[in-house]
C-alpha cells in the first residue's frame, strides 16, 4: 500500500508493463472470454444500480485497460475513463480506438482535478477500493460528488471483509510479512464504510448491496434546494 498517493503511479505502471500484466492485474486473467463474462456482470450491475441511458456522460475512475469502457461506450453519448497509470490508459486507447466517443484522462492517484464540477451524469469505481488507502477511497468518493450534476449517479464496490471470500482476501494478506506487503496488495471494505463516504459525500438516496465477495454502494446527488 503507498504511503503517499503520489506512489500509486509509480506502483500501476510498474504492475502495467507489459499488456499481459496489466491485464493480470486488472481481472486476473487474460482470457478475452472471461474478460467479456465479468464485464458482462459489471454492466448489469451499472444498470440496475445507475441506468445506463443514450445521453450519459458516463466516467470510470481507475478505468484500467479499459475493459468496461469497451462495452459501456457504444451505448452512452461519451465515456471518460480516469488513471493514475499511464500505461494502462495506453492499453486502454488501443483497446477503445474504434469508439470517437471517449477521452482518456491521467489523474494523480488522488483526486480528478482536470474534470470539471457538475459535467458527469454518472461515475462508477469497481475493482479499485481494494487497492486505495481509506482516505482516498473517501477523496474519490467526494471528488464524484463534486463532477457530478444534479441528479447525477454514482456506484463504487469492494471485496466485503464480512464474506467468506473478503476473509479469505483478507488472511491471504495477514500472511504476508509486513516488510514483503506489495504496494498493491487488496485490503476489503464493510458495508458500513461504504455507506458512510457515501453518505458524508453528501450522496442521497444511498443503497448497498452484496453480491458474492463484493459490497456494493450507490447513491444520487440532490438538486439544490431554493428556499
Ligand atoms: C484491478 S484494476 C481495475 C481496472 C478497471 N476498473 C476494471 O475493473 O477493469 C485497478 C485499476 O485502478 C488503477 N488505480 C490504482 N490506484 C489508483 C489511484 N490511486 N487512482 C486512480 N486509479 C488507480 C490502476 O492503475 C488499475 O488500472
Amino acid at each position: 500500500m503507498p504511503d503517499h498517493p503520489s506512489a500509486y503511479k509509480a506502483t500501476w505502471n510498474h504492475l502495467a508493463a507489459t499488456e499481459e500484466s496489466a491485464l493480470m492485474h486488472v481481472a486476473g486473467y487474460t482470457d478475452p472470454e472471461k474478460i467479456k463474462e465479468a464485464t458482462d456482470i459489471t454492466l448489469m450491475w451499472l444498470r440496475k444500480c445507475l441506468g445506463i441511458h443514450p445521453m450519459d456522460t458516463y466516467l470510470e475512475i481507475g478505468c484500467g485497460v479499459g475493459r468496461v469502457g469497451q462495452a459501456l461506450a457504444p451505448q452512452v453519448h461519451r465515456w471518460i475513463g480516469c488513471d493514475v497509470s499511464e500505461a494502462m490508459l495506453g492499453y486502454a486507447k488501443n483497446r477503445l480506438a474504434s469508439h470517437n466517443n471517449v477521452d482518456l484522462v491521467p489523474i494523480n492517484g488522488f483526486d480528478l482535478s482536470p474534470i470539471p464540477d457538475a459535467s458527469v451524469d454518472a461515475v462508477y469505481c469497481t475493482v479499485v477500493f481494494m487497492h486505495l488507502q481509506e482516505w482516498d477511497r473517501f477523496n474519490y468518493v467526494r471528488e464524484a460528488y463534486r463532477i457530478l450534476k444534479p441528479g447525477g449517479r454514482f456506484f463504487c464496490d469492494n471485496a466485503n471483509l464480512d464474506s467468506d471470500i473478503g476473509w479469505q482476501v483478507f488472511m491471504a494478506s495477514a500472511a504476508i510479512p509486513p516488510e514483503e506487503r506489495p504496494p498493491h496488495i487488496s485490503r476489503c471494505s464493510t458495508e458500513p464504510e461504504i455507506r458512510t463516504y457515501l453518505i458524508r459525500a453528501g450522496f442521497q438516496d444511498v443503497q448497498t448491496q452484496f453480491a458474492g465477495v463484493w459490497v456494493m454502494g450507490w447513491g444520487v446527488k440532490s438538486f439544490p434546494s431554493f428556499p
